[in-house]
């Protein structure tokens, strides 16, 4: 439960909202799938903090990433043609290079070398990693370094991405991602899926949460007990400020190398982008974790309506024996909960229970982050000393009389040899 200012704190990303202002300025933010940028092809809108950008990639690959407003008199650049190293306006034909500078102005007759050179536009600092173009759109001159994760530099082949757009409240899909204890109820229709990266006993039954704060959030390790006094432990880890690396991988089951991470990036205050990164540090994969088939890549969970419709809901399909109703995948039941909990979920009227630990840990932290950034001090995880390769989650069966943590570091996911990071 939080207060009423601690809920606005931690959900408003919009204009001057500390929590925005801490998100833009400390960490990079992972945009879109670099493959959806075409030389020369159609420029994209992208908004983030509810604010709208542009991005485009230019003849020679390189991306541009611009305020969607062209800087004359603020004709959408999204509409523009993408030629000769840079982006024209089609109202009167300004080009902008992908620094940022306007290299032609035909409709000056004064001076146009003059005025090109007068005139600001506001473009932010890109990098491509893992597929994904990243962008820097703080106010910090020099952007903080970029968090180089285990995933952010396999060969191409290694990560898989799959993303959709979701109209609610980015923090409540943080918490999804942390909430460990809704994944054998909600996606009990998908057990299947669930059984290829995860042994069923974990997934079943009550979890007790161990909460571990770390110089990038938290691990949080899911404890649930098994017949004969044996006990089986699961970690996550909560990854400043919106990275949530879910529980993959088991001893017993092939392909324990695979992992996956959930983002939450906030569009504005009432939408997010959800992002899947689904990696093998050992091997190519063809196919995102839990997927029954080949979904867009970019859309792949697309929300099915709104209250009028109960999101979408098939009844028909529950009294044949469906958990949920919500077939089309494990998501789309996220994103209908998700909704369904409003747009800013009231989080002064909740009756949290013991399964809500590690999303009690993830609010206190992003709430103190803010607020550290509004008094200048460096929020937590944006310090530049996190060694953010060694994160990953891990699973382990504890037997009678072992301790769970002794196991934990020992669990064979961990003796993957890490990926050198450059
Ligand atoms: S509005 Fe873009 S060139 Fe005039
Ligand atoms: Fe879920």
């Amino acid at each position: 439960m939080l207060s009423p200012a601690d809920n606005e704190l931690l959900c408003r990303v919009e204009g001057d909202a500390p929590m925005g202002q801490m998100l833009r300025d400390s960490f990079w933010v992972p945009a879109v799938r670099g493959a959806r940028l075409e030389r020369d092809g159609a420029p994209m809108r992208l908004r983030f903090f509810g604010e709208d950008f542009v991005a485009f990639r230019s003849t020679d690959g390189r991306v541009g990433f611009f305020d969607e407003a062209c800087p004359h008199r603020r004709a959408s650049l999204a509409l523009g043609r993408n030629e000769g190293n840079g982006v024209r306006c089609i109202f009167h034909g300004w080009k902008i290079d992908v620094s940022g500078k306007v290299v032609e102005m035909p409709n000056e007759h004064r001076d146009p070398e003059r005025m090109c050179a007068k005139v600001k536009v506001n473009h932010y600092p890109v990098r491509e990693a893992a597929g994904m173009v990243w962008v820097y759109l703080g106010s910090r001159a020099e952007p903080p370094p970029m968090q180089d994760f285990e995933f952010m530099n396999l060969p191409e082949g290694h990560v898989r991405i799959l993303s959709v757009d979701v109209p609610c409240n980015w923090v409540t899909s943080v918490e999804a991602s942390l909430d460990d204890a809704h994944v054998g109820i909600l996606h009990a229709a998908f057990m299947d899926i669930l059984k290829q990266r995860r042994p069923v006993e974990d997934i079943a039954g009550p979890p007790a949460y161990e909460v571990d704060l770390q110089p990038y959030g938290f691990q949080a390790t899911v404890l649930r007990a098994l017949p004969e006094g044996r006990s089986i432990a699961s970690s996550t880890h909560f990854a400043m400020p919106w990275f949530g690396f879910v529980s993959t991988g088991s001893p017993d089951a092939p392909g324990f190398t695979r992992r996956a991470l959930h983002v939450a990036i906030p569009i504005d205050d009432y939408n997010y982008r959800q992002v899947f990164f689904s990696y093998d540090v050992h091997s190519p994969i063809s196919k995102m974790f839990g997927c029954v088939e080949e979904y867009d890549q970019d859309n792949f969970a697309p929300p099915l309506g709104g209250p009028e419709t109960y999101w979408g809901q098939d009844r028909e399909l529950m009294k044949q024996g469906h958990f949920s109703g919500f077939p089309m995948n494990l998501t789309s039941e996220d994103t209908a909960i998700q909704m369904s909990q409003g747009a800013i979920p009231d989080r002064t009227h909740e009756a949290l229970c013991s399964s809500d630990k590690a999303i009690g840990f993830m609010r206190q932290i992003l709430i103190q982050a803010a607020r550290d950034h509004q008094a200048g001090k460096v929020p937590l995880g944006a310090s530049g000393d996190v060694d953010w390769g060694r994160i990953r989650s891990r699973m382990t069966f504890v037997e009678p009389g072992e301790n769970w943590r002794d196991n934990l570091a020992a669990a064979p996911n961990l003796r993957v040899p890490a990926v050198a990071l450059t």
